[in-house]
């Protein structure tokens, strides 16, 4: 009790020296809890572990809900300090196949922040290789404004469940032509720091290095790009004030202490039927109904309204390495199955080719598990031809607290595969349909004919 206290003291005195830890006074602490991947032989472990994760014993991390346990498959579980004993002995018992991911996860907390980056943040700027609270991503976005007025504006998409204005920014070129939207949400479960981190990084990479470069900078002539760098940003602030490891929104249910939906159970995507729970003390609660959560409301909303001009629809997650394609509801897939596998794996390529990471390309249903309500399964149902979920870094030692000092090289590798895909859509798109340059061609070789002709009459 007495460390506990000291811990405590030390962390609220330390908010006159680093910035991130202001926050941490406040926050649960997960002292002792462990991590620990398991492997259950046969159904009578199938079974206890079942029962364990429906008594709240342990936390379940992979699958994702109890439905999703099957003999010889690993499963993650969050053990709490007070339950590590008593699970481990039981296991032992049981022989039930263990091993330990994580001794004790107030270290992994400890070490997100880890960074190599030294400059107190005041004199840097913006920096794209550290997490920011929202309220430094609000100013962040209200700068980049600023600084590109003539590529950049914000826009109201609705508000949250508390209340909070949820921006997108639209980057933008003038032109005259109709032209076609790329679409990408970042932090639709609030624990997964690291898809603002890349909402962020995209918008810099778009504004800095696809002008630069005359391949990329031609994407401009037909495409705006709309970021939401925080889909559910009520949860992600309670992930930075209270804790670390929360996933939903933040509305509250009926009848119970629990509260919050999983924004990406609660799209109109066979909403409910499977990989979802209507328990709202699940972390894969759906929500009263689809679209019942404001966030997920105006997502939709606006989604619908730009139906037939949206090319490409991305949403970005953790962890696992994973770029995914429909269906998470069914292990049925889309009508352009192939194509979006050709350009997933053409991305994952591009990918390792930047750091050596290795992603895995499918439909969710056959690599990561069932999910119903999910807003790449709904925007692909609305008509979308290309819509895929980015799974980021890790692969499971960090899981939901990648350190600072990998966002440079996960962002840098992610560019390298939505780059990928923008291309594949904007030349399927906009290669044929230029008839411009058709004309110009056909008006240069008929005048060669005609020459020809009068040539040789003369
Ligand atoms: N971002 C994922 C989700 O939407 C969680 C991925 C975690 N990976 C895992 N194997 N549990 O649910
Ligand atoms: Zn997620």
């Amino acid at each position: 009790m007495f460390t506990e206290v000291m811990r405590w003291w030390l962390r609220c005195v330390s908010i006159l020296g680093i910035f991130p830890l202001i926050t941490n006074c406040f926050q649960t602490q997960y002292n002792g809890d462990q991590i620990l991947q398991l492997i259950p032989a046969d159904s009578n472990h199938v079974e206890f572990l079942k029962q364990l994760a429906e008594e709240g014993q342990v936390d379940l991390w992979r699958p994702q809900s109890s439905e999703g346990i099957y003999p010889g498959v690993e499963v993650d579980v969050r053990i709490p300090a007070s339950a590590v004993g008593e699970v481990r002995s039981e296991l032992k018992k049981r022989a039930l196949q263990h091993k330990v991911l994580a001794e004790n996860i107030q270290d992994l907390l400890d070490g997100q922040f880890r960074s190599n980056n030294k400059l107190p943040r005041s004199i840097r700027g913006h920096s794209y290789t550290k997490y920011h609270p929202m309220a430094e991503i609000y100013s962040w976005m209200e700068q980049i404004k600023e600084n590109y007025k003539h590529l950049v504006s914000k826009h109201l998409l609705g508000s949250t469940y508390q209340n909070r204005p949820m921006y997108y920014l639209k980057i933008s070129r003038q032109s005259d032509k109709p032209k076609k939207i790329i679409w990408m949400d970042c932090g639709i479960h609030a624990r997964e720091w690291i898809a603002p981190a890349f909402c962020q990084w995209f918008v810099k990479e778009v504004l800095e290095t696809y002008t630069a470069d005359p391949k990329t900078d031609r994407f401009f002539e037909n495409i705006d790009f709309y970021v939401l760098p925080v889909l559910n940003i009520d949860g992600y602030i309670y992930s930075w004030t209270k804790e670390r490891l929360w996933r939903k929104s933040m509305s509250p249910c009926f009848n119970t202490t629990c509260f919050g939906t999983d924004l990406n159970r609660n799209f109109d995507a066979q909403w409910c039927s499977i990989g979802a729970s209507r328990n709202c003390c699940s972390n894969i609660y759906c929500g009263s109904a689809p679209e019942s959560e404001p966030e997920t409301r105006a997502v939709a909303d606006f989604l619908r309204r730009h139906r037939s001009d949206i090319l490409c629809f991305l949403t970005i997650h953790s962890y696992s390495q994973l770029i995914l394609t429909p269906y998470g509801y069914t292990n049925s897939t889309v009508s352009n199955h192939e194509e979006m596998m050709r350009v997933g794996r053409k991305a994952a390529t591009a990918l390792m080719q930047v750091h050596g990471t290795k992603y895995k390309v499918g439909p969710s249903s056959w690599i990561l598990y069932y999910s119903s309500g999910s807003s790449r399964d709904w925007a692909a149902d609305l008509g979308f031809k290309f819509s895929y979920t980015f799974e980021l870094r890790d692969n499971g030692t960090y899981k939901f607290l990648l350190p600072e000092d990998q966002i440079q090289p996960c962002c840098e590798e992610t560019m390298a595969a939505v780059t990928t895909i923008i291309e594949h859509t904007h030349e399927k798109h906009f290669q044929n349909s230029t008839p411009g340059v058709v004309a110009l061609w056909l008006y240069v070789l008929s005048s060669c004919l005609l020459n020809v002709y009068f040539i040789n009459l003369s």
